[in-house]
């Protein structure tokens, strides 16, 4: 698939069976993440991978942090907490690291970060791996960004799910590029 192609086709995929990537498609995810954007070169993210029984210990924190907000929690939400890390054989925790910089804001720390993750997205659809980005409240939960390590300076971009593509993938409409774009006519 060429690049043109992996760009414009690139589909959010929510059922991600096993086996997990091997390490070459994992690095190559990487390799394109550590290709994002980046002004001042200030490198500012970090990724975490969770897979095999660590994706089980995600889940606990998971049910850590809803019995934090709501300790009557119901059983059928407790595992549905717990099951939550098993929708793929492979997470990618996507982490913000910023940097106080007199001429580059956090925002723009931050949207290097998410074209980091942007970039994987598309190189999973590259390989034909599935993957999606997840977030929900367990992303911005203090239980989670804790018991991941985040520290006062980081932030927490998502989750991204990877795996085998399992089924078909959706088909998305073309979006019609005049809703999007105009020219800017100088008065
Ligand atoms: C920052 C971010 C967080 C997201 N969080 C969720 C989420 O928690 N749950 C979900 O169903 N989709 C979430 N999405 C949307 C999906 O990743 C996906 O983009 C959406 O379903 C549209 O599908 P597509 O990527 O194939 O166009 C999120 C997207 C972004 C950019």
């Amino acid at each position: 698939m060429d690049a043109l192609q992996a760009l414009q086709q690139r589909v959010s995929v929510a059922r991600l069976a096993g086996p997990v990537p091997d390490q070459e498609s994992q690095d190559n995810l990487f390799k394109a993440a550590l290709r994002a954007p980046d002004h001042g070169m200030l490198r500012p993210w970090r990724f975490l991978t969770i897979s095999g029984d660590d994706r089980l210990a995600l889940g606990e924190l998971f049910v850590s942090a809803q019995q934090a907000d709501n300790p009557d929690m119901t059983e059928v939400r407790h595992q549905r907490m717990l099951a939550k890390p098993l929708r793929a054989p492979l997470i990618i925790v996507v982490i913000a690291v910023l940097t106080e910089h007199a001429k580059i804001p956090e925002l723009e720390q931050l949207l290097s970060a998410g074209a980091a993750a942007q970039n994987m997205l598309v190189a999973a659809h590259a390989m034909g791996l599935g993957a999606m980005w997840r977030t929900g409240g367990m992303a911005y939960h203090p239980t989670v960004q804790l018991g991941l390590g985040l520290k006062e300076h980081e932030r927490l971009l998502g989750f991204l799910y990877v795996g085998q593509i399992e089924g078909k993938t959706r088909e998305l409409p073309n979006l019609p590029i005049e809703a999007f774009v105009s020219p800017w006519i100088a008065s």
